[in-house]
């Protein structure tokens, strides 16, 4: 047995393996309203093997909402959504954090309050097309627009926002929190030179692209306590268009700054993952950044990208990360820790129906002992097709 399958203490949890269930973004929550469902639910349940589960990137208000669908975590119709998933996951026996998301200029004035542009730090616009339904409620891909460059006096109420997920994440019995302060979302636009322009305390230098990470943290241990709050970073990650021009120096130092809260873990996306596919030619700063994250991070550190059995068999033992996060593996095996464990083949994802729709693609993914014929094949009954 590999250390994969060993107990690891995270903060005041006990987590039953080292295989952390990735945040997925599959977009079926119910509308109107971007409300969590029983269908949500019997998904996650379906993954409480996962020493932990992180959930799908949640917006912790509608101006941090970037693509039709996805749900939130700021009205109580959503929190009591959320309640019907994480009961499902503590009565199946699993652990679940939510992942408090906010897309800065991935929006589009369609999913927008008022119609309103979305904020960011500059007034760059991503490369691409947003994802929105229309009046209809049929999906649409547009242009993003320029967002609109948040003045200073918005920075506490962006950290208001974030206190407020991290209480109605509370409210609706999650373990815990991560930050998604990754894959070019608002807090990662902050960090990165490419999409921070900005020449006040929030801009320029690393330490002032930190510093609303950094205020969002301290803001959000406050409601939780570090022991069971997670960060989530992309390094070198280009999807929805970012860059930065010395990620070692950013990244190292954000990881160091890190320590002082004595957080639950650091969860780094490796660059070998684009969003939501796998990149062919990871950047060739990728070793000597990871490196430095590990160097400067004293805690626990969670790994994502591309990971199967042996890997993270490798990286553990080599003591490169704490945890191992499946992403797209946990999405087509619902009994992944087990399939690993026995050295099973695993089914393939199949990226038609990553995002929306209903229980196809989604619920049906069958366990080993379904596929052996033990156990009758996932039960799709009661919930709507596509
Ligand atoms: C996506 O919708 O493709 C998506 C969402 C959140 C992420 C990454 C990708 O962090």
């Amino acid at each position: 047995m590999t250390a994969l399958f060993t107990l690891f203490q995270l903060g005041p949890l006990t987590l039953k393996n080292r295989i952390i269930m990735a945040p997925l973004t599959r977009s079926r929550s119910q509308q109107p309203g971007n409300i969590p469902t029983r269908m949500n639910a019997l998904y996650y349940a379906q993954r409480a093997g996962a020493g932990l589960i992180i959930s799908e990137a949640t917006q912790i208000s509608q101006q941090g909402q970037g693509y039709a669908w996805t749900p939130g975590i700021h009205t109580p119709e959503q929190v009591a959504g959320w309640q019907l998933v994480t009961a499902a996951v503590h009565e199946a026996g699993g652990l679940i954090f939510a992942q408090l998301w906010h897309v800065g200029r991935v929006s589009h004035p369609a999913l927008q309050p008022d119609g309103q542009l979305p904020v960011a730090p500059s007034a760059i616009a991503p490369g691409g097309l947003a994802f929105i339904a229309d009046e209809s409620g049929a999906p649409q891909l547009v242009p993003f627009v320029p967002p609109r460059a948040l003045a200073i006096e918005e920075m506490p109420y962006l950290v208001q926002q974030y206190v407020h997920g991290a209480k109605n994440a509370q409210a609706a019995g999650f373990d815990g929190v991560e930050v998604h302060a990754a894959n070019g979302y608002l807090l990662d636009q902050f960090l990165n030179s490419s999409t921070n322009q900005r020449e006040d305390a929030y801009g320029g230098p690393v330490e002032n692209r930190a510093r609303l990470l950094l205020e969002v943290v301290e803001a959000v241990c406050g409601v939780w306590g570090a022991g069971r709050v997670g960060v989530r970073l992309s390094p070198l990650g280009t999807f929805n268009d970012m860059g930065d021009a010395d990620p070692e120096a950013l990244f190292g130092h954000v990881a160091e700054r890190l320590n002082a809260f004595e957080l639950a873990y650091l969860h780094v996306v490796e660059p070998v993952i684009a969003g939501n596919a796998t990149t062919e030619t990871p950047d060739p700063r990728a070793g000597a950044v990871l490196k430095r994250i590990r160097e400067n991070y004293r805690g626990t550190l969670i790994v994502c990208g591309g990971y199967d059995a042996a890997k993270a068999g490798a990286a553990l033992g080599g003591g490169r990360a704490d945890l191992i996060a499946f992403g797209r593996a946990f999405l087509a095996n619902p009994d992944l820790p087990e399939r690993l464990r026995v050295g099973a083949a695993l089914n393939l994802p199949d990226p038609n129906t990553f995002y929306g729709g209903g229980p196809q693609g989604y619920l049906d993914y069958p366990t080993l002992a379904q596929q052996r014929g033990e156990q009758p094949m996932p039960d799709c009954g009661g919930f709507e097709p596509a």
